[in-house]
């Protein structure tokens, strides 16, 4: 009914505009008077975190996503290298794993099984496992050897929204604890960090403010056969949740790319009229990735691509090649998942509704995969 989707057409639309609190609660009593980080819960001893040498995040899906998004944070903040792997292929192949080996489970649910298989050879083999959960009692913490929770509230829909940031915010947390523990950063620079994380709850806020546009733009192009996504560094994967997004519940054709590999063969896809999304980094960033990305702006557009791009406010240097764009307000690179990727989810949910189709059900799919 209307009234527990507090107004909204679709429980997904209510969990996409409880993104805001679904982050400002995974953040909350997180730190302490001082604003160093204190997780507490974590129960995996100092020593140990202090001495692992090697991170594999494994999850499934959106889950997989964030965990892919969390690489770049955490590895930039701790010097430890960080593997992202689908649960499924993890479990079945033969992984190096030791005592020194963090194995980081993300899942919404907490009972998807091809994870918890993961999570189960992991620790036989003698790796450390943290959950990194939304569900409270539910299987995987439980057998794991310490959970951090996001507190995103339940998420009903089938496809993951709010979970997804959420999972990003308490990855950040945890990449923002070793980092204390472990003395790679500054205790200004990890609050200084720490304190752009507590920023984003309102920007999240603005992008939904202007959903109207995002809304108009997706009934316009309600009959489109199929989009590409590209992004760079953090867009990546920003740009693979958008397709994912798009095909769970549209059922249209769409596929992410990393932008830089588009030439390596993707932009042999690219025809007169055909859409493509772009997730453009800050243009005030300190590395080349903003200019990169506009050249391959260009380069879709020249072939004939119509260009969705999402882009910082006051980023004038997309402008004359984007026919539509997006506005997200302006986060440090690596805040920036949590609002560029808004706007693809309300893309999608609009553009599926327009369709006709149950935003909240789509078909074949189940919300939790409780069978390998
Ligand atoms: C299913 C859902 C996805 C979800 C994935 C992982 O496939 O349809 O939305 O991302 O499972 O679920 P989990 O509960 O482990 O995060």
């Amino acid at each position: 009914s209307a009234a527990v989707k507090g107004g909204f057409d679709s429980f997904m639309d209510k969990e996409i505009h409880d993104q805001p609190k679904a982050v400002a609660d995974t953040l909350l009593g997180r730190t302490d008077e001082k604003g160093a980080l204190v997780l507490d819960e974590l129960r995996i001893p100092e020593t140990v975190l202090r001495s692992i040498d090697k991170i594999i995040v494994i999850a499934c899906g959106t889950a997989a996503y964030s965990g892919h998004v969390a690489k770049y944070a955490i590895e930039h903040w701790c010097r430890i290298p960080v593997e992202v792997e689908l649960a499924h292929e993890f479990r079945y192949r033969d992984p190096i794993l030791t005592p020194r080996t963090l194995v980081v489970a993300i899942s919404q649910s907490g009972e998807t099984m091809d994870t918890l298989m993961a999570v189960r050879h992991a620790r036989e083999q003698g790796a450390y496992v943290l959950a990194i959960v939304n569900t409270h009692g539910s299987t995987i913490p439980r057998e794991s050897d310490a959970v951090l929770y996001t507190h995103a509230g339940p998420e009903v829909a089938v496809a993951s929204t709010k979970a997804f940031l959420a999972q990003i915010t308490a990855c950040y947390l945890l990449g923002l604890y070793l980092a204390q523990l472990r003395g790679t950063k500054f205790p200004d620079e990890l609050r200084e960090t720490l304190r752009e994380l507590q920023e984003l709850p309102p920007k999240i806020q603005q992008v939904l403010d202007g959903e109207g546009y995002v809304r108009e733009v997706a009934q316009a192009m309600k009959d489109e056969p199929s989009f590409l996504f590209l992004g760079r560094h953090v867009g990546y994967p920003v740009a693979l949740e958008g397709a994912l997004k798009l095909k769970e519940i549209a059922y249209i054709h769409a596929e992410g790319f990393a932008a830089g590999e588009l030439k390596h063969g993707p932009i042999a896809l690219i025809e007169e009229g055909q859409p493509v999304f772009v997730v453009v980094p800050s243009p005030r960033g300190r590395d080349q990735l903003h200019s990169k990305i506009v050249s391959n702006i260009q380069e879709v557009r020249a072939r004939g691509a119509r260009t969705l791009v999402i882009a910082e406010e006051g980023d004038e240097a997309v402008v004359p090649y984007a026919d539509i764009i997006f506005r997200v307000p302006q986060t440090a690179t690596l805040m920036s998942p949590l609002v560029a990727v808004v706007p693809l989810q309300i893309f999608a949910s609009e553009l599926a509704k327009a369709k006709g189709l149950d935003v909240d059900q789509p078909r074949n799919l189940a919300k939790s995969v409780t069978v390998e």
